[in-house]
């Protein structure tokens, strides 16, 4: 295993927040403050806020993500935006499987890869997040909940694609809700998907890939837990929402 094979990726999960007026503000107190980062940074924004994030971080580091993406082209599914829509626009990240859109949007394992499929079809980078409920780390099966969500999410991608996903590791538990998993629980269960990277693919292939950590990362908590072999970066929500917060934690990944 080595750190030094992979860069760090610190992406803002920004939910359900920003008008794009507001995207607009907070990209451009971002930008100056993550100038000279020694990671990759990424906004995901809600899809109303894409268009204002591409053209307020055009010429910047900062790359833009949408929050998620339908598997089809395009049909009568009301509400939803696909991954052919995403590419279109010129959006380079995609989250997929964000536990959030599993608990109150229906989303499962299989429309998670589905999910998943559709955005390296379109040549996206997608940051696929997995991670256990607090009643499923109290029953001792967080592994197995976590290898089987990532183990459906990749079943037909090739060890070529994979170089284009990110896996986010975020314990339902410790999202929004300021518990954060200590640094060794976040590092056992990266390094787990790095060894399940390794069983599914090659070591070669876990090597380089990155796993990040998503739980109530904050400006405070991140020199720690990206300190970590296993921990490549950081998805982050409610810390991302404040340019200071999101940018003390890129320079953290910087190190
Ligand atoms: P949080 O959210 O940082 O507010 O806990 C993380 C996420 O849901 O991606």
């Amino acid at each position: 295993m080595n750190k030094s094979l992979r860069k760090a990726v610190i992406a803002g999960n920004w939910k359900m927040n920003k008008t794009p007026a507001e995207a607009t503000a907070l990209i451009n107190e971002i930008k100056p403050l993550v100038a000279d980062a020694d990671c990759d940074v990424v906004v995901c924004v809600p899809y109303i806020d894409l268009f204002a994030a591409l053209e307020a971080t055009k010429g910047s580091n900062i790359k833009v993500g949408a929050e998620n993406c339908h598997w089809a082209a395009s049909g009568a599914f009301t509400g939803e935006v696909s991954a052919e829509m995403l590419k279109a626009c010129g959006v380079e990240y995609v989250i997929t499987g964000h536990s959030e859109r599993r608990t109150y949007f229906g989303d499962t394992d299989v429309t998670v890869r589905d999910r998943t499929r559709a955005a390296l079809d379109n040549g996206m980078t997608v940051i696929l997040c997995v991670g256990e409920y607090l009643e499923q780390r109290e029953q001792n099966i967080t592994m197995e909940v976590v290898r089987s969500q990532t183990k459906i999410a990749l079943a037909g991608v090739s060890k070529e694609e994979l170089d284009r996903i990110i896996i986010a590791y975020e314990p339902v538990w410790a999202i929004g809700t300021g518990k954060t998993a200590t640094a060794d629980q976040a590092e056992e269960v990266c390094k787990a998907i790095r060894e399940l990277i390794a069983e599914l693919y090659d070591q070669e292939a876990a090597d380089k890939f990155v796993v990040q950590y998503g739980g109530s990362m904050n400006a405070a908590n991140a020199d720690e837990l990206l300190s970590k072999e296993d921990v490549d970066g950081g998805l982050i929500g409610g810390a991302a929402l404040k340019a200071p917060d999101f940018a003390a934690i890129v320079k953290a990944a910087s190190k």
